[in-house]
Formats: structure tokens, sequence, C-alpha cells
């Protein structure tokens, strides 16, 4: 086998998106591979229950698909690495399962990857892989926070939301404004319309380097509330740009606080909400060398996971049979 097709198959499940990627250990993409579940407006939200089953039906024939694009057969890859925590329980077990099964029946070794680990790994994916030491601002659906990157391994933590992702509150604004679920991108589109200074939108700041978003989603609700009926078509642009520009303050304010406090010289930034559009102009003007990877490598993707797993020891077969899912949890180093 050439030393390019050395390869990683990777699987991830952790929420609503049914991903398969070869990466590899180089980490070079061969194919990145995500299947999204579309049937979120009729139930507001993503519901447990239902992406598990869709993980279900959908996650073979996206490995298969994600094998063909790399142009590699599953007998040539080195290892299979999955998404094992944390996320949804249900969704985490489709995946999980799926890839100990595939990999036992390859006789292939497996290596169990964080989630928010992987995160943090899509920047060292090629081209341009990031060097260490960074620091990494992760903002997701799920998760917020910090970490000072010091090598591939693991990283530590340094600040972290004190209630709702920015994720969330980007989805929970776009909801209030009639966006549908998940709302972020929407939300980015309508606000390059509008006026960032057109409202007024609290910015929270708690802890030294910690984000609370929850006081943000109240006082769009109380805008809307009060504004004068059928003034909203005509002023949502606006509502969107405002909102959004106070989201990103508090995220890119404890950036450069924490590079001030670190005198770390790199920024890094992942998770779904690094695809925002100001999010990434203003970490782009932070006056540090910044790596902000393709919107693809942002929100969930396996290739990110392949990535987490690149010089990381696999187990071999099947000593990784018994080895379960876990739904929460960030641990201060997630070098597991
Ligand atoms: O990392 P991700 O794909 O899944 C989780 O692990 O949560 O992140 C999804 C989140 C959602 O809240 C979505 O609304 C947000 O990322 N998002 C955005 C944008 N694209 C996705 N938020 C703001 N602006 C965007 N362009
Ligand atoms: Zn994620």
């Amino acid at each position: 086998m050439s030393e390019r097709r050395q390869a990683i198959l990777g699987i991830e499940t952790s929420c609503d998106d049914t991903c398969a990627a070869v990466v590899t250990r180089d980490g070079d993409v061969l194919s990145n591979m995500v299947a999204s579940q579309m049937d979120h407006d009729r139930f507001g939200g993503v519901v447990p229950e239902v992406a598990s089953r869709c993980h279900l039906e959908t996650l073979d024939g996206v490995v298969t698909a994600a094998l063909a694009e790399a142009g590699i057969a599953l007998d040539d890859v080195d290892s299979v690495a999955a998404t094992r925590g944390p996320g949804l329980i249900g969704a985490l077990l489709v995946g999980f399962s799926y890839a100990k099964a595939l990999a036992v029946a390859a006789g292939k070794p497996l290596v169990p990857v964080d989630h928010l680990q992987a995160h943090v790994a899509a920047n060292f994916l090629r081209p341009d892989p990031i060097e260490t030491p960074f620091l990494c601002l992760i903002a997701s659906g799920g998760h917020t926070f910090l970490a000072r990157v010091e090598d591939r391994d693991g990283y530590e933590i340094l600040g972290q939301t004190a209630d709702d992702a920015a994720g969330e509150a980007f989805d929970k604004g776009a909801r209030l404004l009639g966006l549908g679920y998940p709302g972020g991108a929407a939300l980015d589109a309508l606000a390059r319309d509008g006026d960032d200074d057109a409202y007024d939108f609290p910015r929270t700041f708690v802890g030294e380097l910690d984000f609370s978003f929850s006081g943000i989603k109240t006082s769009l609700l109380y805008k809307l509330r009060d504004l004068p009926s059928g003034e909203f078509e005509a002023v949502k642009s606006d509502l969107a740009a405002s909102y959004q520009c106070a989201v990103i303050d508090m995220l890119v304010g404890r950036v450069e606080h924490a590079l001030e406090r670190t005198g770390l010289e790199r920024v890094a930034i992942g998770g779904g909400v690094a695809a925002n559009t100001l999010l990434r102009e203003r970490v782009t003007g932070l006056g540090v060398k910044v790596k902000v990877p393709p919107h693809e490598l942002c929100t969930d993707n396996a290739a990110m996971v392949a990535a987490a797993a690149i010089g990381r020891t696999a187990i071999a077969p099947p000593l990784y049979a018994g080895m379960d899912a876990y739904p929460s949890g960030v641990p201060a180093t997630a070098s597991r």
C-alpha cells in the first residue's frame, strides 16, 4: 500500500448529521460526506429518537459513499475512528455501535473520539494545518468554550458558557425571527442586509473568561413584543444584524481577553458558529495568526473525527467491543 493511501475512516453521529469521511495519516481529506436531517421544521428542532432512526437508515450508505469517493476499500483503511461522546446518547450509540461492528468484522483497530476534541482537531487538517500552541474557540449548538491547545492530544479549557451555547443563542434568535431550525446560517444571511447598531442588545460577561448567552434571547423577545404592529418585516434584518453583532462581540471579546492573558499568538475557531460571516471577519482582524477552517469542517463532520485519531493509539479488535458511548461531559483535558 502506498503511503498516501494509509487512511482512517471517520464516523460522526453525535447529533442529527450522519457523517463519514476518509482522511490520510498526513491529514489530507480524501472524502467528507454529510447527510443532514431535513425534518426539523415539522418538530421545531432535533428530536433525539427521530435523529437516531435517521442515522440507522442512512449511516451504512454514507460510509459506502465516503469510501467510494476516496477510492479506497474498507480492507485498505488502517483504522476506524468514531465519535464516542458527548452528544445525544441514542444518536451516538447508532454510530459508535456501527463503527465497532464494522471494525471488528473487518479486523480493524478502533479509535474512540471525543466530539469536542474533534472540533479542535479540524484545525490540523491539510491544507494549511495550524501549528501549536494556539487559542481555540469552539462554538457550536451544544458547546461554547475557549481552550489552550499545546499539542494534538488534548486541550485545557480556559473558559466556557455558564448557560446557553452560542449556537443555541443563534437558533433561538432565529426561531423568534421566524427563520426555522437550525437558524444560525439563515440569521447570518438575513443580518447581511441589516444595521448592526440599529438595536441595543446586552453584552454579558461572566467570570474571567466565561460566556453567557441566556439574557440576549430574552432581550430579543421583548423587542419583538414591543414592536408596533406591521413593523416586523421592515426591521427584521436590523434586528438580526444587531442581535448577531452582540453574540459575536461577546465571543470575540473573550478571545481578545484570552490572548492578552495567555500571550498565545495563534487563534483557531471551530464548531458550527465558526461558519458565521461576522465572526470569521472579526477574528481575522485580531492581529494574530488566525486559522479559520472551511465551513464544511466547522459544522459537524467526520473528517474532524478522523483528524482527532491521527497519532493516537488505536485499540486492537475486539478489545473495544464492550466500550460504551457517553452523552455528556466536557473533560478538562480531552485526551482520551
Ligand atoms: O458544530 P455543529 O454543526 O453541531 C453541534 O455540535 O452543535 O453546530 C451547529 C450550530 C447550530 O446552532 C447552527 O445554528 C450554528 O452552528 N451555525 C451558525 C452558522 N452556521 C451554523 N451560527 C451562526 N452563523 C452561521 N453561519
Ligand atoms: Zn459539533
